[in-house]
C-alpha cells in the first residue's frame, strides 16, 4: 500500500478567527469563536488560526479555549495556530495559549519590505533578519510546528526576503508563508515572486510554502491560485472572504475552485464541501457581516437563474448553466424542509438532525419550546429558520444580563418611549425607561438605564432569515463599554425583540471583557493592534 503523502494535497489554513476577526466591527467572544472553530473542523480545514494571544486577554482566552476544547475533524484534530510578532513576549503568549492543543503551531511574522522596516519600525534590514531568526528559534524551542511570514513580502526586495527565509528555515520553521499584505500583487507577478524564492532558497522545497493574499484589488483568490500553481501547498483563507480591509482569500471559493477544476489543476483539499453553506451562515450570523447576494458559492443568488432562457436550460439539463450543484455546497433542503405549528417534538428532532444538530433531553425541550413560540407567529418554519433559532437559543451565552420584557410606545406624533426589564447578574430584576429618537434607540437606551451601563452602539444590522412578511428577523449588535467592544445576536419574528435581545447580549459581552481587561490591568484591544 502506498502511504506517501499526496504532493498535490493543498493544506487549508483558515484565518477567519484571526485575520477575519480584524474586520471593523467584529468582536467575537470565546464561546462564539469555539463554535466557529467546531464548524471549521466539520468543514475539514487543516489548520485553524485561532487568534493573536498577545493582543488582549480576550484573544488569549479564546485561543486557549479552542486549543483545549476543540473536537476532532474528519481527518483527525486540526492544527491550532496562534499568531505572534517576532518578539519574545508574543511568542511566549502564543505558546501559552496553544500548548494544550493536540497539534499546536506558532505562527510568527515580521515585515521584510523597506516601506515597513523604515517607516513603521524605524529599523534596519539586519535587525529585522536577526529578530526573525531569534523568534523562530524561540518558537521552535517551544513547539515542533512553526510557521514564519515575511509581512508585506510582495513589496519587498526578493533577495533580502530570501535571506530572511533562509534564516527562518535554518532555525526550524516548517511552513513559510508569503503574504500579499496590502493586496497589491497580480497573479503572474505573485507566481514569479514565489518561483524566484524557490531559486534563491532551494531549502524551500523541504518546507511547506504557503500563500496569504488580501483582496484590495479583487485578486486574492486569483493570486492564491497562481501561488498554488507555482508550488505552494498551503492556502490561507477566511470564510466569506472576511478580513482586514477588503478581506482575505475566500475559503469557500478556494475549496470549490480546486474541486470544480480538479481535472485541470490537479490539486485537492480535504474539505467536506456540503458544510460550506452552514459555515458561511454561522460566520455571517456571529460576525454580523452580511454575505452579498451575488457572492460566489454562498451568495443567496449564487445558484439562482433569473433569465428565462437560463431557467429553461437548467430545467432540461442542469449543466447547461450550472458548473456546480447547489447540493454539493450544502444548499439543498434549506428551502424544502418545512415545519408548522402542528409539528411535534419528533418531527423537530428529525429536522434538526437533518441539519446536523443532534438534540436530546433538555436541549430538545428548550428548542421545542422556542420552535412552538415561533410557529404560533409564523405559518411555515423552514430549515433556515430552525438553524437561526436553535443556534440562537442553544448558544452558550455569557453570564450577565438577560432580557425579560420590554414595552415600546411608538407614534409618528411624539418621540417613542421604551421601558425594559432585565435580569441582573445576581438574578435581580432591573428596569429602565428612555424616550429616544426611534423605537430601537429608545429600547437600547432603556437597557442602559436598567443596567446602569454606559454602552455606546457601534454597529447594528438586521436581516430577514427567509423571505415573506412573517420572516424571522435576525439582528446583530456591537457595543462599546469603556473602550471595549462586545457583540450579540438576536432572532425573533418581532424585530424590536430581536434587537433588544442582541443589545443585552452585546452589552453583557462587553461588560465581561472590560472586567477581564481590568483584572489583568491591561486595556482590552488597545495593547496591540493586530497586523
Ligand atoms: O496580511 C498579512 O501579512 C498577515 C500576516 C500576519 C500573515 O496577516
Ligand atoms: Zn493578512
Amino acid at each position: 500500500m502506498n502511504t506517501a503523502p499526496d504532493p498535490d494535497r493543498v493544506i487549508l489554513f483558515d484565518t477567519t478567527l484571526r485575520d477575519g476577526e480584524q474586520s471593523p466591527g467584529i468582536s467575537l467572544n470565546p464561546s462564539e469563536k469555539l463554535e466557529i472553530a467546531q464548524q471549521l473542523t466539520r468543514l475539514g480545514v487543516d489548520v485553524i488560526e485561532a487568534g493573536f494571544p498577545i493582543a488582549s486577554p480576550g484573544d488569549f482566552e479564546a485561543v486557549q479555549t479552542i486549543a483545549r476544547r476543540l473536537d476532532s475533524g474528519p481527518e483527525g484534530p486540526p492544527v491550532i495556530a496562534a499568531l505572534a510578532r517576532a518578539q519574545a513576549p508574543d511568542v511566549d503568549a502564543a505558546w501559552n495559549a496553544i500548548k494544550d492543543a493536540g497539534r499546536p503551531r506558532i505562527h510568527t511574522f515580521i515585515s521584510t519590505s523597506d516601506i515597513h522596516i523604515v517607516h513603521q519600525f524605524n529599523s534596519t534590514r539586519e535587525d529585522v533578519k536577526g529578530q526573525a531568526r531569534a523568534a523562530v528559534a524561540q518558537a521552535r524551542a517551544l513547539c515542533e510546528d512553526v510557521e514564519f511570514s515575511p509581512m508585506d513580502a510582495t513589496r519587498a526586495d526578493v533577495e533580502y526576503t530570501a535571506e530572511v527565509l533562509q534564516a527562518a528555515i535554518d532555525e526550524g520553521a516548517s511552513t513559510i508563508n508569503i503574504p500579499d499584505t496590502v493586496g497589491y500583487a497580480v497573479p503572474h507577478e505573485y507566481a514569479a515572486f514565489l518561483t524566484r524564492l524557490y531559486e534563491l532558497v532551494p531549502d524551500l522545497h523541504s518546507v511547506v510554502l504557503s500563500v496569504h493574499c488580501h483582496d484590495d484589488l479583487g485578486l486574492a483568490v486569483a493570486n492564491s491560485l497562481a501561488g498554488l500553481r507555482a508550488g505552494a501547498r498551503q492556502v490561507e483563507c477566511a470564510v466569506n472572504g472576511i478580513g482586514e480591509r477588503a478581506g482575505n482569500t475566500s475559503l469557500e471559493e478556494i475549496i470549490m475552485l480546486l474541486r470544480t477544476r480538479e481535472a485541470d489543476l490537479g490539486l485537492r483539499t480535504g474539505a467536506v464541501p456540503r458544510e460550506i453553506a452552514r459555515t458561511s451562515r454561522l460566520v455571517s450570523r456571529l460576525t454580523g457581516y452580511v454575505v452579498q447576494p451575488n457572492k460566489a458559492i454562498v451568495g443567496r443568488n449564487a445558484f439562482a437563474h433569473e433569465a428565462g432562457i437560463h431557467q429553461d436550460g437548467v430545467l432540461k439539463e442542469r449543466s447547461t448553466y450550472e458548473i456546480m450543484d447547489a447540493r454539493e455546497v450544502g444548499l439543498d433542503g434549506s428551502g424544502s424542509l418545512v415545519l408548522g405549528k402542528h409539528s411535534g417534538r419528533h418531527a423537530l428532532a428529525q429536522a434538526m438532525s437533518e441539519l446536523g444538530f443532534e438534540l436530546k433531553g433538555q436541549a430538545l425541550n428548550v428548542a421545542f419550546r422556542r420552535f412552538k413560540e415561533i410557529a404560533d407567529r409564523k405559518k411555515q418554519v423552514t430549515a433556515m429558520d430552525l438553524e437561526a433559532l436553535v443556534a440562537d437559543e442553544l448558544r452558550e451565552q455569557v453570564a450577565g444580563y438577560a432580557l425579560r420584557w420590554f414595552e415600546v410606545e411608538a407614534s409618528s406624533r411624539r418621540p417613542p418611549h421604551a421601558t425594559v426589564a432585565v435580569t441582573g447578574p445576581d438574578g435581580e430584576e432591573l428596569t429602565g425607561s428612555f424616550t429616544g429618537d426611534g423605537p430601537i434607540d429608545a429600547v437600547f437606551r432603556a437597557v442602559n438605564a436598567a443596567t446602569s451601563v454606559d454602552a455606546r452602539l457601534r454597529d447594528f444590522r438586521i436581516e430577514a432569515v427567509t423571505g415573506g412578511q412573517d420572516a424571522l428577523g435576525e439582528t446583530s449588535v456591537v457595543v462599546e463599554v469603556g473602550g471595549v467592544a462586545g457583540s450579540g445576536q438576536g432572532v425573533s419574528t418581532d424585530i424590536l425583540e430581536a434587537a433588544a435581545q442582541a443589545y443585552v447580549r452585546a452589552l453583557s459581552n462587553a461588560v465581561r471583557r472590560r472586567a477581564l481587561a481590568d483584572e489583568r490591568a491591561a486595556p482590552e484591544r488597545e495593547i496591540v493592534r493586530a497586523p
